[in-house]
This record gives structure tokens, sequence and C-alpha cells, in this order.
């Protein structure tokens, strides 16, 4: 039976579904920092898709690597004794540069997938070492990791975790309020140190409105995992590969992640890739004993071989073109881009200086749909988060004039809203 809607038989993702009948905008080429629509109209993709698009898109060298890969091989899988090659060289190419210690990497196919083998892993390890009492894992309100179960239990969004009827689709999670290491001491305290097993963060929450760690958060962060004994789970599903203009905010920030979680930039989305590095203290367990036991995970598409091959094309661009350096400057010229906005009448806060992303949090009374809209009018994707936070987060492949295209169109976009603005009695 053929689709009674207009968007077809497609059920979107995130998406109100009577609203975006007859609205959806089809998009079918790509091309460095922009997108074309399906009617032909050329938009700059400021949010790089879902913040994945780092080396900008329609890059043929990725194209290529996965047209020889799959010629030669589509994947095989990496269960018990087989392997691929292209998994292993991934693998080796990212063990040699990272903050985690002595790393080994699991592959999946994304970013909640990361966060599934993370949770189950640091839970795991505990029951391994004698500790099986810490099973609660902490997370951050206002956090996103992803949508599995695992993600939806310990996301810090509401919106996300409501209506399923319990307050965790998996047992033992928690959450704590965002950069605050004191209610964080109390929460462990109150819960019983001996219980946690592990604190997920995103060095810098992505979804939850690009809000960075204050000043010695991680630090701070690191010296209760030590006296407490729990493991840290940087989610670094955004912010890896060059988003703070380094190759992981870890770095930037100091962190010493037990397990890091990779997804997004790992490809720039050319192919669905996700994984877990795991530092040596964990991973031993499971290694070092005739007697270890194994880690009953993994998916048939762990270690895609052709998504690996991807993925080291995708870091080979990075490097020969410098784009991570280049999101470093960018970063600096974002900020100076978005000082103008500081200060506006309905711009309630500006969150920038912590990467090549950052945030508008427009007053309530601005409606945003139709700010979001005056932008795409404009030729500029730009994505609205939950109350009213505009993101900006783009290639990084953009140039200078971009960017002060995007705060021009901003510019506009903020003037219209004025004009729309109920004019009140007082103003009167
Ligand atoms: C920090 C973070 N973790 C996990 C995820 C989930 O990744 P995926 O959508 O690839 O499953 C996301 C996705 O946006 C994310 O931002």
């Amino acid at each position: 039976m053929s689709s009674q809607h207009d968007s077809g038989a497609l059920w979107s993702a995130q998406a109100h579904m009577p609203s975006i009948q007859g609205n959806q905008l089809v998009i079918t080429r790509g091309e460095g920092s922009y997108v074309w629509t399906a009617t032909g109209q050329r938009l700059l993709d400021g949010t790089s898709g879902l913040w994945y698009a780092n080396i900008g898109h329609g890059r043929s060298e990725l194209a290529e690597a996965a047209f020889r890969q799959m010629k030669k091989l589509e994947t095989y899988h990496v269960f018990g004794r087989f392997v691929n090659d292209q998994a292993r060289l991934l693998a080796e190419r990212l063990a040699a540069n990272t903050p985690v210690d002595n790393p080994k990497i699991i592959f999946n196919s994304g970013g909640s997938d990361a966060v599934d083998v993370a949770c189950k892993l640091a839970r795991r390890y505990w029951q391994v070492v004698g500790q099986g009492q810490r099973q609660i894992i902490l997370s951050r309100e206002s956090s996103y990791h992803g949508l599995h179960a695992y993600g939806t239990s310990i996301g810090g969004l509401p919106y996300n975790t409501e209506g399923y009827g319990t307050h965790s689709l998996v047992s033992d999670t928690v959450r704590v309020p965002t950069n605050d290491l004191q209610a964080l001491e109390q929460t462990i305290l109150a819960l019983a140190p001996g219980r946690i097993a592990a604190m997920v963060a995103e060095p810098v929450l992505g979804a939850g409105g690009v809000i960075g760690p204050v000043d010695g958060y991680f630090e701070g962060l690191a010296r209760l995992a030590d006296r407490y004994g729990f493991l840290i789970v940087a989610d670094e599903v955004i912010t890896g590969f060059g988003r703070t203009g380094v190759m992981y905010a870890s770095q930037r920030y100091g962190i010493k992640p037990d397990i890091m979680l990779m997804a997004k930039g790992l490809t720039s989305g050319y192919a669905p890739l996700g994984g877990v590095q795991v530092a040596e203290r964990i991973w031993t367990e499971f290694y070092d004993r005739a007697d270890a036991p194994v880690f009953r995970h993994g998916i048939t598409y762990s270690g895609h071989a052709t998504a690996c091959a991807v993925a080291q094309a995708n870091l080979d661009v990075l490097e020969r073109e410098g784009l991570i350096g280049r999101a470093a400057v960018l970063e600096t010229h974002l900020v100076e881009a978005l000082e103008e906005f500081r200060g506006h009448p309905l711009v309630r806060e500006i969150r920038s200086g912590h990467g090549f992303f950052a945030a508008l949090q427009l007053c309530e009374e601005v409606d945003a749909p139709a700010f979001i809209q005056a932008l795409l009018d404009d030729g500029i994707i730009l994505r609205l988060l939950h109350d009213n936070i505009v993101v900006i987060a783009p290639p990084f492949t953009l140039e200078d004039a971009e960017i002060s295209a995007i705060a021009r169109s901003i510019r506009n976009a903020l003037d219209e809203a004025t004009e729309r603005r109920p004019v009140s009695a007082g103003t009167l």
C-alpha cells in the first residue's frame, strides 16, 4: 500500500511527523561546506550534518577508498579468530595518538553503540576484578549519549528519556549536575562510592547546547575518580577528530579517560563507524591470563572493513590538509564573529570558545523555528536544539568569508525576529 503522507514511507529520526509533512528538506548532493536540496537550493552546511562532516562533503578520495575496499573485500567479521586487515590497520593508527593509556580498540557502527559498549565494559570490568557491586553509571544533566538503551538511560535531556514507563531502561544509572564537582561528590557519597562503576561525560556537551567545562572541572573529576575508584568514560563522539582544534578534546582539557568513545568525525560521515578506546588497566583483565573471561560483546559489523578503510582515508585528509589546526584557527574567528550578538536583546547567551562550534541561545519570545527558516531562506543551515538554542558546527573546510556569511544571516534573522516581536505596552 502506498504511503498516505507527503513524507513517504520513511519515518524520520527525532521528528514530529505531523509538522514535517510537506515540509521536508531532501538533500541530494554535497560538496565541500555545501549541500544541495532536491529542488536545487544550495545550502551552507553550518552544522556539518549532525556534527560529522568535519572534512566537508563530496570527497572522491573517500569514495575511492570505499570502492577499492569493496571490490577487494566488502568486510569480514572480527568475531573469535577472524579479523580483517583494515580494522587492524585502523586500530593501530588510532592507538598511536591518543590520550588513552596504551589502548585496545573495539569498533562498532556509531556513537550509541560505543556508549553501550563502554557501559557494559565498565560493569564487566568491575565484575572481573571482584568489585561486582560497582554497577552505577553516572552521567551529567544536559548530556547526550545517543539513543540506544544505555544512551537513552544515561542521557541528561529529559525529553529523550521520558515516556518509556521507567526512569532508566537499564538499571543503575544516575544523573548529576553538569559542571558541579561538589554535587557530584555528594551524589557519590550518598550512593556509596563502592557502587559507582563509571562516570560518562562529554568533554564539551554537544546536543545539550555546546557547554564547555568550567575551569578545573576535569582535574577535579580525575581527583574524585582516584579517591573513589570509578572509571572515567570520555564521550568524544562529537569532540573527537578535531572539533576542539586538537585530535581529541581530552587532550585539550587534560582528561585521561579509561574509556574513550569515537564516531562521527572518525569517518566524517562517509561510512557508519564508531569505536571505543580501552585503557590497559581494563583490557589487561581480558587479555593476560589463560582463564581471562571473554567480553561478550560484538556486532556483525564491528570493524567493518570498508568503513575502516574510509576512516583511514578520512584521517589522511585531516592530516594532509592540516584541518585540525585549521579548526583551531576557525574557532577564534567564530568566537569573534559571534561577539556582535552578545547583549542583543533577543540573545540570551552565546557559548563559544571550546572548539570550532558554538551555540546561541535565543530569548524565549523568539519564534526559533521561524529564525531557522529565515536562515535557510538565506542559504544557511543551523540547527535548533531545545530551549531556543541554535547550534553552529561547520566543516573545517569553511572559509572566513563563510563565517561572515553565517554572522550576516544571523543578524538578518534577528532583525526579522525583532520586527515580529510583539510590541509591549511599555514601548508604545
Ligand atoms: C556525545 C554523543 N554521544 C553519542 C552520540 C550517539 O551517536 P550516534 O548517533 O552515532 O549513535 C551522539 C550523537 O549525536 C553524541 O553527540
